[in-house]
This record gives structure tokens, sequence and C-alpha cells, in this order.
């Protein structure tokens, strides 16, 4: 079959006919699907149901804490070991808060604008940047917007940004942040590799610029390859900038998206400042939920053994969107897209200038996209080419209808275009 490209213009309108058919049939089929949000499916949720029954007893941890009662700003000892040894720091870098390691990132933030960062000026008080790398993570980008933040944007390759134009950015002193999904970034899936994280730890910048290292899909691998999470705070020490690094992670994605427990794994001097603030905003995070979470997982492994149950969950639903877009775009010729080895979403690429087309014609189609650019600061893709597929959530056989349907809309795009 030749491809969109290759067609002579008779062929082109032949083809264009075919899809408008084609799109009627979808619109005539009344669907309503939703590949918006990288939520867990229910059945995923299912997984983690028996912590709805825990912690059981009384509520008293292995070191004697009252879980019940007030205090304990580090969380839980025995859940940060379990976090520690997974993410390869040592105990006293990491520690456990309540269930969204996003409101880490945003208080943090926060924090910094009010109070400044290791006795800098306060971030309020100066006119600041992000970098960000896209496509990346709609909330990261949320929360400078609504901070009053500049973003500026840099290409993400499938191995991180370009180190020579991130480290041009952070010269300039107003540069205070940026936002790093090192492993199965969202959405492209990238896994930023050993070399690009070194050069971000030891590029000149700010004394109070901080690395975003939202690692939350740290144990979200699709394949058998399950990559270990690359020992940033040590490289932070050994590059001469051990507060470089705030790490994130949770079990947001793990046991239930609205009730686990978030992470945040620094030097001791940043958890010391950060722990300075928060105990003025709670007096402690959920000791409860980290004591069912102990319970529940056991130990690390535990942890590994539940992401393997997850990913027998999850392969399939990846496997099957590649096999559709290759089935339906392929012979075609028409988007770009990658299997990713881990995480929650597929970035699709489609011809330029047609992503807000295609979100429009799925939307009259009944299938609810990601808003088109919303993977760039200020929902600006100024190729207009990219969407997010997050397959995670709904069961296989609505999947398969909503990527068929989401091919019907790209063919019709791009035939228009
Ligand atoms: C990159 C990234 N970071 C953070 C989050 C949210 O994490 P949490 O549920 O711990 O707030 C998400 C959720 O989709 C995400 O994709």
């Amino acid at each position: 079959m030749p491809r969109l490209s290759e067609l002579s213009e008779n062929e082109r309108a032949e083809f264009r006919a075919e899809q408008e058919r084609a799109y009627a049939a979808l619109q005539q089929a009344g669907l309503k699907l939703d590949l918006t949000r990288g939520k867990p499916a229910a059945t995923q949720l299912d997984l983690s149901n028996e912590l709805l029954e825990l912690p059981g007893g009384k509520g008293i941890a292995d070191d004697g804490t009252d879980t019940r009662n007030y205090g304990g700003q580090l969380g839980l000892t025995e859940l940060r070991a379990i976090f520690a040894e997974l993410l390869g720091v040592e105990l006293d870098q990491v520690i456990a808060q309540d269930n969204s390691s996003l409101s880490l990132m945003h208080d943090l933030i926060a924090y910094a604008m009010l109070h400044g960062i290791g006795g800098g000026q306060r971030w309020a008080e100066q006119k600041i940047k992000f970098i960000c790398p896209v496509p990346g993570y709609d909330r990261h980008f949320g929360i400078c917007q609504h901070l009053g933040i500049e973003m500026v944007p840099v290409e993400l390759g499938p191995h991180g940004p370009d180190v020579e134009a991130v480290r041009e950015l952070a010269a300039d002193p107003a540069v205070k942040g940026i936002w790093v999904v090192p492993m199965y970034a969202n959405p492209s899936g990238a896994i930023y590799d050993e070399q690009t994280t070194r050069a971000l730890l030891a590029m000149p910048a700010a004394d109070d610029f901080r690395i975003f290292w939202d690692n939350a899909y740290a144990f979200h691998h699709l394949t058998a390859e399950e990559y270990a999470p690359l020992d940033v705070l040590g490289m932070a020490a050994e590059a001469g900038n051990p507060d470089r690094v705030y790490q994130f992670a949770s079990t947001s994605k793990i046991t239930f998206a609205g009730g686990g427990v978030s992470f945040l794994a620094s030097s001791k001097a940043n958890l010391d400042e950060y722990v300075g603030h928060a105990k003025f905003r709670s007096i402690g995070p959920d000791k409860v939920n980290h004591l069912r979470h102990v319970r529940f997982f056991g130990d690390a492994e535990g942890v590994r053994r539940l992401m393997r149950e997850h990913r027998d969950q999850l392969a399939p639903k990846f496997d099957l969107v590649g096999q559709v877009l290759t089935e339906r775009l392929g012979p075609h010729g028409v988007g770009e897209w990658e299997a990713p080895d881990g995480g929650y979403f597929v970035n699709l690429a489609v011809p330029d200038g047609t992503a807000t087309r295609v979100v429009e014609l799925a939307k009259q189609a009944g299938i609810a996209l990601t808003p088109a650019g919303a993977a760039y600061p200020h929902g600006n893709d100024p190729r207009d080419r990219h969407i997010r597929i997050a397959p995670t959530f709904p069961p296989l056989p609505e999947l398969e209808q909503a990527i068929n349907g989401l091919a019907t809309c790209v063919l019709l795009a791009a035939a228009e275009s």
C-alpha cells in the first residue's frame, strides 16, 4: 500500500473520502470512551484491596510508634526503609509523607517562593524560570503557571534533554529549576542515562537551582527488564552539588492512586529545610496509612512482586496500542510512536499541524483525549503534533475500540491537511 505522502491527487481524494466514510461510521457507533488521564484501572486497584483491612491490631509499629497519634514528621521508619532500599538511598535521605508526591513538588516551590532556599533570596521577589523538557507532564507545567514561573521548553530526547541547551540556560541565575521524570518519562517514555544525569548535576547553576527528579514511574516496568533507579543523590554529592536534587516517588500507581504514600529523597540539609517548613503545616503525616503499607508490602521485594502483577495487567494494553497503531497507521506512513519500556503513556506524533484536529474529531466521536498541546508549557505545542495516549484505565475491549477510533481520526485529519 502506498504511503499517504506518495499518493497522486486523485488517490488522495479517494483516500479522504474513504476516511470520511470510516469517520461517519465511527460517529454512528455512539462511543463513550476516555483516554485522558493515566489512572490505574479498577482491576489494578483491586490488587491492593487488602490495605482496606489493614493495619489491624492496635496500630503500633514495630519500633513502638503509636501511628494513631500526632507526630513523626519524617514518616514511619519501617516504610522509609523499604523505599530507601527500592530507590537506592540511605534511610536518612528519604522521608515518607501523605498521599501525593505532586503536593510535595508544589509545596517545595511554594516554600522557596515564601522563604527562599538555603538562606537565598525568596523566589517570589525575583522573576524566576524553570527549564521544562518537552513533551512533559502537564501538571508540572501547571504548578509553574499557577505560581507565575516562566517556563523555558527544551526538547526531550530518548535519554534526556539536549544537555548543551540546558547548560546554557542554567547559567542564568534566574533559572531555578528543571523538571525531570527520569524513568519512563510522561509522556514519551524517555529514560535518562547516566551521562545526561551527571551533566545536569555538574553544570554551573545558581546555588538555589534544584532538579525536580520526579521518579513517579521508578518501579513501573512494562518488560522483564527492571532497570534500577540511578543513584542520583550519590552522583550529586560526587559532582560537588549534594543539595541539587529533590527526588520524588509515591505509591499512587503501586497501591491506591487516591490513598497512597509519597516520598521525598534528598540531602540531609534539604530534608531538614523541608521539614522546618512542613512542621508548621501539619503535625505529622498519616502514619496509619504508612503502617498499612508496611504490613501490606512486608519488604522491598513485596513491592517488586506487586509491580509485576501490575505489569501483567498493563503490558497487554500497551501491546494492543502498538498493534492497532501499526496495523492502522503503519501502511499509510502516518504518525510516529514508540513502545515504552515502562510508565503509563504512549506518545503519538501525528503529522504537523493536525493534533488539535485529531483531538476534536475524536471528541465528536465520543473518544476523550488529553487536549493537544497538554505536554507543553501553556498548552503550546509549536508543531501541533503530540497526542498523549493513556491506555491504562479502560478494559482491553474498550481500549481497542478507542485506539481504532483514534486511528480513524488521525487518518482523516492527515487526509484533510
Ligand atoms: C510524572 C508524574 N509525576 C507525578 C504524578 C502524580 O503523583 P502523585 O499521585 O504522587 O501526586 C504523576 C501522575 O500522573 C506523574 O505522571
